[in-house]
């Protein structure tokens, strides 16, 4: 009788036939996390991207995580399984906007969050990731005026870190972090008052006051794991508890429910499953393409942000 396969065993076979990586951002549904060569954040992602040496690129994210890929790789196929799967950060900003906003100060530099078009990465002076915003930020000579777009409560935090008077910040946000109500955090303090709070800069500033730690998906992780406390607040997507489960299964995590969706999931990241992982390694679509001249614009401030360390 011939062996039955799972979609797990398809989508390895093909991801083998067609010498692919498979990317996954830690927002993922669990099962897609368990196929990944690498689960990362958005900073980590980049740099794999960029160390790539097959044919394809599968990546389990957003839009514009995959387009950074592809602007690192312009040679080799990016695939994303679900081309709705955008960012309100992204949306928020449109190039046009962004170009009236630089004629209005010209002398400013203007760095970007990877949350952006690619339209607008080719219009920035250098990215940042939540993982290396205050760094960026402070390689830029103090007295040089910055503009910070486009997420206001990264944008925010990253000014008070710094001390940084001379910038001026896009008033976007993401759905999912800047949604969530300090007042549920208060509660959840209240109902497990032993546990310490982690938190995504994305998140409003009354949040992030409450926090004991902010930084990236991938931040937030490591400081639970290592930690010797035994009980966490998280104010971010619910897909980290993958991780930290695995890596410290005797702690407790608990998530706080935004207003948005009433729970903590971002909607464009879980529009990506299984099916539509094989189904993209399958037919090579829906695939990142994008004009070769608006790549090499854009690869300046991302390769600037990458040399970084
Ligand atoms: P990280 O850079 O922390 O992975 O965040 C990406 C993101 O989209 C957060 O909402
Ligand atoms: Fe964009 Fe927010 Fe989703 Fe991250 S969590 S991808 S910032 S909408």
């Amino acid at each position: 009788m011939p062996a039955i396969l799972t979609l797990a065993d398809e989508i390895l076979a093909l991801k083998r036939d067609r010498k692919a990586i498979l990317l996954a951002h830690h927002y993922q549904e669990a099962e897609v996390q368990e196929l990944a060569d690498a689960v990362g954040d958005s900073l980590e992602l980049a740099r794999k991207a960029q160390q790539f040496e097959g044919e394809v690129i599968a990546f389990c994210g957003v839009w514009f995580m995959a387009e950074t890929a592809k602007v690192l790789n312009p040679q080799r196929v990016v695939v994303v399984p679900d081309a709705e799967a955008g960012c309100s950060l992204v949306d928020a900003c449109p190039v046009d906007q962004l170009r009236a906003w630089k004629r209005v100060h010209p002398d400013h530099v203007v760095v970007s969050y990877i949350n952006t078009s690619v339209e607008v990465k080719a219009e920035s002076d250098i990215l940042c990731t939540s993982r290396n915003a205050v760094q960026v930020v402070n390689s830029i000579p103090p007295d040089q005026p910055i503009l910070f777009l486009p997420d206001i409560n990264l944008g925010n935090y990253v000014k008070q870190q710094t001390g940084r008077q001379n910038m001026s910040i896009w008033q976007g946000a993401c759905i999912v972090h800047a949604t969530f109500p300090a007042r549920r955090l208060t509660q959840a303090k209240m109902t497990y008052p032993t546990a310490l709070v982690a938190a995504h800069p994305e998140c409003p500033g009354d949040v992030l006051r409450l926090a004991d730690f902010i930084g990236s998906t991938s931040a937030i992780i490591d400081w639970c794991v290592t930690h010797p406390a035994q009980e966490f607040i998280i104010m971010t997507e619910s897909g980290v508890s993958h991780t930290l489960s695995r890596l410290a299964p005797r702690k407790k995590f608990h998530f706080v429910a935004n207003e948005q969706c009433n729970c903590s999931e971002c909607p464009y990241m879980r529009k990506n499953t299984l099916e539509k992982l094989r189904d993209c390694l399958q037919h090579l679509t829906p695939r990142v393409e994008l004009p070769e001249e608006l790549m090499e614009r854009a690869r300046r401030p991302v390769e600037r942000m990458l040399a970084l360390r």
